[in-house]
């Protein structure tokens, strides 16, 4: 059998429900015919059927505010939030209407400036500690590579200090040790470099040095012998792509003052955490200042704009035509338009105070829950971002996670939640996203499902 028929097959012969008691049956049908022509049925790994997604993902009819509807017309409270992207929920109004209207009135693409672009980078230097100037593109995997590109250009040394765990986009160079095998990564305090399978260039895994997140002594250690090497530490402020993890206390001031020490570009990574955990980002609610920042889920309301900002004396070299940034897309008009109306919205008195709200009740509520149910369980998170870890223990880093996390009861966990209207990734190293859109209605009738899932969990443990 061929691949693809293959794909078809595994579509239709699984169980035609995601998760028992949902009628799914023409999400499966439709995953089964997008199979013969989309590889996986997806376009994008983390709706893949190896992402969780098994035996099919839903499909979409549409969503609005804090709320997802399938093609079956299954209604979730959506904590998915595309990833992230949905901040301000889905269809946010003047944010949709500000796209509309320049499309509609002005263009697209020129491939010339806008006064739009300078107003807009006004409001991200306005906003983030860290950034005297901003460039502006499309996702978060082209800022990680202009961010690194740069810092290499800065410091004239070639390696890149990376974290087991972390995900920086899918660029050859630094699609590394996402998520590593723990029998290939090298011993734990020495990680090696583990390709996010095959296909990435042979060799450039020799400009990372690969480390474990959360350990200050070994960071130190690494840049005292190979600081004349290494251009850039490359963090998240909080790990978000092995659930959500917590820096421990002092740990990034530590990185901070040690990059600056041994003259290393400090790269927050707040692809996920940027415009979200404040309109400072994680660095302002965090009260650290990196060198360079990169951003894209929090920025655009759901449209693909990203931007790479920092120290204007590094930025420099862009501004002299040292280091080259292209992209046909990048500053179009519909991502500048979306990201102005967006960042309007943030900015407003209150946003931030109440998203926080919402979002610690459910943070709160949640781990109660789980906790009053007598499973070994807790909620980890910051403001609206958040994962529930069935776990005996505390988790810091990747491998943490992959010894203690119970990943047959997060999947318990997810198809019971699922099955009571309430969405979010089937992956345990995934997040909960909360939206300005959601109301403390949807909390409650979110922990009024945790509770009967927490109930079958522990009857069933
Ligand atoms: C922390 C982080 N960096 C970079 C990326 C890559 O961003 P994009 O998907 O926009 O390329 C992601 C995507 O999930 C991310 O979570």
């Amino acid at each position: 059998m061929n691949t693809v028929k293959a794909e078809a097959a595994e579509a239709s012969s699984a169980n035609a429900q995601l998760v028992a008691g949902l009628d799914t049956a023409t999400s499966g049908e439709l995953f089964e015919a997008a199979c013969r022509l989309i590889p996986g049925g997806v376009n994008s790994t983390a709706r893949a059927t190896w992402s969780g997604w098994t035996p099919y993902p839903l499909f979409v009819k549409d969503g609005k505010g804090s709320h997802l509807t399938d093609v079956d017309g299954n209604q979730y409270i959506d904590y998915l939030l595309g990833l992230g992207p949905m901040l301000l929920g889905h269809r946010p109004p003047r944010v949709t209407q500000a796209v509309v209207d320049f499309i509609q009135n002005r263009g697209t693409i020129f491939a010339l400036p806008t006064a739009d672009e300078a107003r807009l980078a006004q409001k991200i230097v306005d906003a983030i500690p860290g950034v005297d100037q901003v460039r502006l593109c499309n996702t978060g995997t082209e800022a990680v590579m202009y961010a690194t590109r740069l810092a290499r250009a800065f410091t004239g040394r070639n390696r890149i200090i990376r974290f087991e765990g972390m995900y920086h986009g899918f660029s050859d160079a630094i699609y590394w040790s996402k998520h590593p095998a723990l029998d290939k990564a090298g011993p734990d305090a020495h990680p090696v470099p583990v390709p996010q399978g095959p296909g990435l260039p042979k060799g450039v895994e020799e400009n990372l040095i690969i480390l474990p997140w959360n350990d200050a002594d070994l960071l130190a250690e690494t840049l005292e012998r190979e600081g004349n090497d290494i251009a850039a530490v490359l963090t998240e402020p909080v790990m978000c792509n092995t659930g959500c993890i917590l820096p421990r206390p002092g740990y990034l001031e530590a990185m901070r003052e040690l990059t600056a020490r041994h003259g290393v570009v400090l790269i927050f990574d707040e692809v996920i955490t940027g415009f979200r955990l404040g309109l400072a980002g994680a660095q302002g609610r965090l009260g650290i200042k990196p060198d360079l920042s990169v951003f894209a889920k929090g920025i655009g309301g759901g449209f693909p704009v990203a931007a790479l900002g920092g120290r204007a004396d590094i930025m420099a070299l862009v501004a002299r035509g040292k280091v080259s940034m292209a992209g046909t897309y990048s500053a179009n008009g519909i991502a500048i338009a979306a990201a102005n109306a967006a960042l309007d919205e943030l900015a407003a008195p209150g946003v931030f105070e109440r998203l926080d709200a919402v979002s610690d009740a459910l943070r709160l509520g949640l781990d109660k829950i789980l906790k009053d149910a007598g499973l070994p369980a807790y909620v980890v998170g910051l403001g609206p971002l958040m994962q529930v870890w069935f776990a005996k223990g505390p988790i810091h880093n990747y491998r943490d996670a992959e010894r203690h996390a119970d990943q047959d009861t997060f999947r318990r966990w997810w198809e019971g939640m699922l099955g009571e209207g309430v969405l979010f990734h089937p992956g345990a190293y995934e997040n909960l996203f909360v939206s300005t859109a959601h109301t403390h209605a949807d909390v409650t009738a979110t922990l009024d499902a945790a509770k009967r899932v927490a109930a079958e969990l522990a009857r069933t443990a």
